[in-house]
C-alpha cells in the first residue's frame, strides 16, 4: 500500500464555534490532539507520505506534527477544496498515486476503514471513493446523493441542501480516496467554483466534476457511524471525549486491567497497561506511557510519557518522562520529574521530588527529600529532609552518591560533591566536600550545653 499512496490532512480551519485559543485540530480528545489521532490512524493503515494543510495558528500545528510529515500553508480559509489546492505541489510530486484526503477534526477515522475503502477504490478503479456513514442525526454534514439505482451523484452540503436532501441520513465523513492525477484535473480553479452561498470552494464538488468528466465515483459505507463524528462545537468535542473514554477504558478492562471504579480515570489512546494492574480513581495516564503487570496506579496519580515496569506502586503521585523499574514503590504525594530512572525495588515515600537523576536498585528515599541532577547508587538510604543543592543561581551541577551510602537526616549535599561507597553523612550536615568511601562526613557545629539556662532566663524576666 505504501508505494502507491499518500495522504493530505486538512487542518487549516479556525473552528470559531469552538471558542478555543488554539487551532481546532489541536483540541484534545482524551488528552491527545485530534490531529494526532488522525495521523496515527493513517500511519496504522500503512500510508506513510503525508502532508498537513495548515493555516489558522499554523505554527502550533506544524510544531506538533512529526518531522517526516510535511506542511502546506493555506493563508486564507476559502474552503476544503481550496485547502487541497494549497497542497497541489505535494500532489504534483505524487501524481500516479492514490491520495487519502481526510479532516484533522474527525479523530475516529480508523485504519481498517481506510484500508477497506482503499481496496474497494482500487478494485473498482474509481477516480474517487468517498467514505460515508449512515447516522441518526445528519445535521451539519454533507449528504450523499445517489440515483435510484444507488450510484453516487454528488455530495450536497447542509447549507445548500433542499428539504428532501436534508432527510438523507448517509453523510460524507470528510475522508476520501482520490486518484491524484484525476483530482488535479478538476481542482484547477476554473473548474472548481466557489459556492454562491458561502464563497467557499467545496472539495465535495470535485465528486460531481469527476463524474461529469466521465470518471467513476464510488462510496464506501463504514461499519461504524463514529468515524464521521467531527468536533464542530464544544459539546460535540465533549461527546467525542465521552465516546473515546468509554472505548479506551473498555479495551483495558478487557485486557485484564482492574478498575474497581472508573471515576476520574482518564487514559490516553497510546497507553499500554499489563494484565492484573489496578488503576484507581482520579488517575490520568497519557502520552506514550507503558505500564507493566501487577502494578497499583492511583488513586489520584498521573503518568505522562513514562515507562513503568511490573509490580510498581504509584500512590497519589505524579511521574513525567521517566523510567520506573520493577517493584518500585512511590508515594503518597511525590513527584518524579523528567529524565529520571527509578531502579528496581526503590522506595520513595512522601513529599519526595526526583528530577534528572538516576536512583539505583533498592535505594530508599522515604520522606521530605529533593534529589535533583544526581547519580545515586544502589542500596543508599536517605534520611528525612535531605536536599541536593544542585543550583547556585547560575548553573546546575551534579551530586554522586555511591552504593550503600547513608545520607543522614537533614543533609544538604552542595553540588558538585561525591559521597563515596558506604560513606555516611551526619544528620544536619551541609556537605561541600567529597566524603571518601566508608567515611563519616560531619559538617555542623558541635553542640554546646548551657546548664540551667532556661531557669536563669526565667529569673531575669521577673
Ligand atoms: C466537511 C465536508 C462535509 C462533511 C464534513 C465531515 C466540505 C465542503 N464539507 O464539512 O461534506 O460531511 O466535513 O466532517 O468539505 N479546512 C481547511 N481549510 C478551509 C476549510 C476547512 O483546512 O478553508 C479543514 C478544517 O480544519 C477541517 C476540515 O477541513 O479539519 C473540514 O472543515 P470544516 O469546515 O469542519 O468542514 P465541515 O463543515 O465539517
Ligand atoms: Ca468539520
Amino acid at each position: 500500500m505504501t508505494d502507491n499512496t499518500c495522504c493530505v490532512i486538512l487542518a487549516a480551519g479556525e473552528g470559531t464555534r469552538m471558542k478555543a485559543n488554539k487551532p481546532k485540530v489541536m483540541l484534545e480528545v482524551q488528552l491527545k490532539p485530534m490531529i494526532g489521532w488522525v495521523i496515527d490512524a493513517v500511519k496504522a493503515a500503512g500510508v506513510e507520505t503525508m502532508c498537513v494543510v495548515t493555516g489558522h495558528l499554523a505554527d502550533k500545528v506544524e510544531a506538533y506534527i512529526p518531522m517526516e510529515i510535511e506542511a502546506a500553508r493555506q493563508n486564507e480559509r476559502l474552503g476544503t477544496g481550496h485547502a487541497v489546492m494549497c497542497a497541489s505541489e505535494f500532489l504534483e510530486r505524487n501524481r500516479g498515486k492514490q491520495v487519502l484526503i481526510c479532516c484533522g477534526d474527525a479523530p475516529f477515522i480508523d485504519s481498517n476503514t481506510i484500508k477497506q475503502a482503499y481496496e474497494q477504490h482500487i478494485a473498482k478503479g474509481d477516480a474517487v471513493t468517498v467514505i460515508s456513514a449512515v447516522i441518526d442525526n445528519p445535521t451539519g454534514y454533507g449528504r450523499m446523493i445517489r440515483n435510484s439505482s444507488g450510484s453516487l451523484l454528488s455530495i450536497v452540503e447542509q447549507k445548500e441542501a433542499t428539504e428532501e436532501q436534508k432527510a438523507v441520513r448517509e453523510v460524507n465523513s470528510g475522508a476520501y480516496w482520490f486518484d491524484v492525477s484525476k483530482l488535479l484535473s478538476v481542482l484547477a480553479e476554473s473548474k472548481l467554483k466557489a459556492s454562491g452561498l458561502t464563497g467557499e470552494y467545496y472539495l465535495t464538488d470535485a465528486v460531481e466534476l469527476l463524474i461529469s468528466s466521465g470518471y467513476g465515483a464510488g462510496a464506501f459505507t463504514a461499519a461504524s457511524e463514529d468515524i464521521v463524528i467531527g468536533a464542530n462545537t464544544p459539546l460535540q468535542l465533549h461527546e467525542l471525549n465521552k465516546l473515546a473514554r468509554d472505548k479506551i477504558l473498555a479495551r483495558h478492562i478487557e485486557n485484564g486491567v482492574n478498575m474497581p471504579c472508573t471515576d476520574g480515570i482518564i487514559i490516553g489512546p497510546d497507553v499500554t497497561i499489563g494484565a492484573n494492574t489496578t488503576v484507581l480513581p482520579g488517575t490520568m495516564l497519557y502520552g506514550e506511557t507503558k505500564i507493566g503487570n501487577d502494578c497499583v496506579i492511583g488513586p489520584n496519580s498521573s503518568a505522562v510519557n513514562c515507562n513503568i515496569g511490573d509490580r510498581v506502586v504509584l500512590n497519589a503521585s505524579q511521574a513525567r518522562q521517566c523510567v520506573i523499574d520493577d517493584g518500585a514503590d512511590i508515594g503518597p504525594f511525590s513527584q518524579i520529574r523528567p529524565n529520571s530512572t527509578i531502579g528496581n525495588d526503590v522506595h520513595i515515600g512522601d513529599f519526595v521530588e526526583v528530577k534528572n537523576s538516576v536512583i539505583g536498585n533498592g535505594t530508599k528515599i522515604s520522606h521530605l527529600t529533593y534529589v535533583g541532577d544526581s547519580d545515586v547508587g544502589a542500596g543508599v538510604n536517605f534520611g528525612c529532609g535531605c536536599v541536593t543543592v544542585n543550583y547556585d543561581g547560575v548553573g546546575k551541577a551534579r551530586c554522586v552518591i555511591e552504593d550503600d551510602a547513608f545520607i543522614g537526616c537533614n543533609t544538604n549535599l552542595v553540588a558538585p560533591v561525591r559521597v563515596g561507597k558506604g560513606a555516611y553523612t551526619a544528620a544536619g550536615s551541609t556537605i561541600v566536600e567529597d566524603v571518601p568511601e566508608n567515611s563519616l562526613g560531619i559538617a555542623r557545629q558541635r553542640q554546646i550545653i548551657k546548664p540551667d539556662w532556661a531557669l536563669n532566663r526565667f529569673r531575669e524576666k521577673k
